[in-house]
C-alpha cells in the first residue's frame, strides 16, 4: 500500500455561493461546496431539493445566476481575468466540461451503438481520438468496469447494471478529473443495484474524486469522506459519515434520516 499523499492544498471542486432560479422558484440559495482531489462526497436530500441543479451547474449543461465553479483552480463558464470576465463561448465550454465525467440515472447509451461504440463515442467525436487507439482505450475501460466479455452488444442486450456501467466507462474513458452521479442505481431493479456500486466503490478506492447523488445511505457510510444533506435549495449539514448518521447537528439532518431509516 502507498502511504496516503499530503492533504492538498487546492481543492479540486470549489463551488461558492451558487443561485439558480426558474422563473420566481428559487432553486439553489447560495450553495457552497468543495471537494478534495481523491475525496468522494455523498449528496442526500429530499427530492426537488437542488441536488441535480447543482450537479448540472457543475457540468456546465446550465449557467448559475450567481456564485462561481472553479475546478482545479480554473474558474469555469467564464473568460477573461478578473475583473474582465465574460460568459466563455461554447467551443471553451465543451473543453472545460471535459474535466468533469457525468453519470445520469438513466444511462442515456446511444440505442444503436454497441458498448465498444458507446463508450468510444466522446473520443472521436469531442477529443478527436484516432479511431483505432480509441477503440482499443474503450475496450480497456470496459473491462475495468467488468463488461470485457459484452464490448460488441448493444444496449438492448445488456441488462440495466450493465448498461449503467457502460455509462460509467463512457465517462471514465474520457479521463475526467471529477466524476458527477445523479443517482446511478435509482432506476435499477434492486438486485442490480450492487454491480454498479462495487464499480463506484472500486473506482473511489482507486483515488478517483467523485460527487454522488444517491439514496443508497449504506453506500454513503461506506465510500464517502464527507455527507451532504441538502434542503430547499441550501446544504444544511455536512459531515463525515459516522457524525452524519450517528450524531446529526441539524434538526433537518435528524428528520431526514427518521424517514430513511
Ligand atoms: N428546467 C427547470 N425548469 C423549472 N424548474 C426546474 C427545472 N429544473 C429543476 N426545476 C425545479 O427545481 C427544483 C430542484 O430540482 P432538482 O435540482 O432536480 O432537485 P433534486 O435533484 O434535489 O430532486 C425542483 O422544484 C424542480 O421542479
Ligand atoms: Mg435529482
Amino acid at each position: 500500500m502507498d502511504t496516503p499523499a499530503a492533504p492538498a492544498a487546492t481543492p479540486l471542486l470549489d463551488a461558492r455561493n451558487l443561485h439558480k432560479s426558474y422563473g420566481d422558484r428559487s432553486v439553489l440559495r447560495g450553495v457552497d461546496l468543495s471537494i478534495r482531489p481523491g475525496q468522494v462526497k455523498a449528496m442526500l436530500g429530499p427530492s426537488g431539493s437542488g441536488k441535480s441543479t447543482t450537479l448540472r451547474l457543475i457540468n456546465l449543461l446550465e449557467r448559475a445566476d450567481q456564485g462561481t465553479i472553479e475546478i482545479d483552480g480554473q474558474r469555469l463558464g467564464t473568460v477573461g481575468g478578473p475583473g474582465s470576465e465574460r460568459p466563455a463561448p461554447e467551443r471553451i465550454l465543451a473543453k472545460q466540461r471535459q474535466s468533469v465525467g457525468m453519470v445520469f440515472q438513466q444511462f442515456n447509451l446511444f440505442p444503436h451503438l454497441n458498448a465498444t461504440r458507446n463508450v468510444m463515442s466522446g473520443l472521436t467525436t469531442v477529443q478527436r481520438v484516432p479511431h483505432r487507439e480509441a477503440e482499443e482505450r474503450a475496450v480497456m475501460m470496459l473491462e475495468r468496469v467488468g463488461l470485457g466479455a459484452h464490448a460488441g452488444k448493444y444496449p438492448s442486450e445488456l441488462s440495466g447494471g450493465q448498461q449503467q456501467r457502460v455509462a460509467i466507462a463512457r465517462a471514465l474513458v474520457m479521463e475526467p478529473k471529477l466524476m458527477l452521479f445523479d443517482e446511478p442505481t435509482s432506476a435499477l431493479d434492486p438486485e442490480l443495484v450492487g454491480e454498479v456500486l462495487r464499480v463506484m466503490e472500486g473506482l473511489a478506492r482507486d483515488g478517483m474524486t467523485m460527487l454522488v447523488v444517491t439514496h443508497e445511505t449504506r453506500f454513503a457510510r461506506r465510500v464517502a469522506d464527507e455527507v451532504v444533506l441538502f434542503d430547499d435549495g441550501v446544504i444544511v449539514e455536512q459531515q463525515e459519515p459516522e457524525g452524519f448518521f450517528e450524531n446529526p447537528q441539524s434538526e433537518r439532518t435528524k428528520e431526514f434520516l427518521r424517514h430513511v431509516h
